[in-house]
């Protein structure tokens, strides 16, 4: 499809929207790539991409350098149908480097790993302490010695409340943030990402997320619990991430946790 073309509701692939609207893999691999080299002095091979979706991470990782393997683990067949035909298939030759495991991440495969990752706050869906520490604990089992597990979380004032930010993303298409206030005694919080379009078309609820919100502390926390010796914060600053110990609260913060194994 030709990206000038204009889309309606009932000609868009919503997986390709998500990928379009939240997903930078080649500046995440150049993160991944740059953080891991800072603490473990060596260059990651082995990633596995916990909840990858359509695995793009897992596909830019594995075409990044011809040494490097991935592994996604999700446990919808579907969307790994999907990432295989879109994403694994364009490869070539690179595909060979990249398994798919259509699996509960709390059963992960024997293989350890260099690096592992749980992006787009995909492990806001663990609700309680002791299933959240059950599965940091199983990544800290499935990394190499000098192994890291990175993760992202959001917060600030603005992330407790019901808003719905849009965002043009091409061929007339709008990405919908529709998010829900945060129960204040559960932390439970449902999302919702929809897509409109020019001709006033749209595709409700493309995307539903039933979370727990997590704050950063309780997670670092968690992390340490689950034998990870340091957690580190690096906090999105004007588009760029910065280690930080203690910051200034902002309405709406982004950061990237990197817990060393
Ligand atoms: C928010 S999407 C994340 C997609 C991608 N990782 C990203 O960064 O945008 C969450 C994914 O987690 C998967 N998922 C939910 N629970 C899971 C579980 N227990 N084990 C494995 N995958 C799970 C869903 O099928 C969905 O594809």
């Amino acid at each position: 499809m030709s990206k000038k073309s204009v889309l309606s509701a009932n000609k868009a692939d919503r997986h390709e929207l998500y990928q379009r609207s939240v997903q930078a893999a080649d500046v995440e691999v150049a993160f991944i790539d740059k953080a891991f080299k800072k603490y473990r002095k060596r260059k990651a091979y082995s990633m596995r991409e916990d909840f990858c979706g359509t695995a793009l991470l897992s596909c830019t990782w594995a075409a990044s350098h011809k040494q490097r393997h991935a592994t996604g683990v999700d446990i919808d067949p579907n969307v790994l149908a999907w990432g295989r035909q879109h994403n694994l298939v364009p490869l070539g030759s690179a595909s060979e480097r990249v398994t798919l495991l259509q699996q509960d991440v709390r059963l992960p495969p024997e293989q350890k790993f260099d690096l592992i990752n749980a992006f787009n706050f995909s492990y806001w869906i663990f609700k309680d302490r002791v299933t959240l520490r059950d599965y940091f604990s199983s990544v800290r089992h499935s990394l190499v010695d000098d192994g890291v597990f990175m993760l992202d979380l959001y917060g600030g004032w603005e992330a407790h409340q019901a808003v719905r930010t849009k965002r043009a993303i091409g061929q007339g298409c709008k990405y919908v943030w529709d998010q829900g206030e945060v129960d204040p005694i559960t932390h439970d919080v449902v999302n919702h990402i929809h897509f409109e379009f020019k001709d006033g078309s749209r595709l409700k609820k493309a995307f539903t997320y039933e979370w727990r919100f997590w704050t950063l502390t309780e997670v670092r926390e968690v992390l340490l619990e689950a034998g990870f010796t340091d957690v580190i914060v690096y906090w999105q600053d004007e588009g760029d991430y910065v280690i930080r110990n203690t910051s200034e609260n902002q309405p709406l913060w982004l950061v990237y946790l990197v817990a060393l194994a």
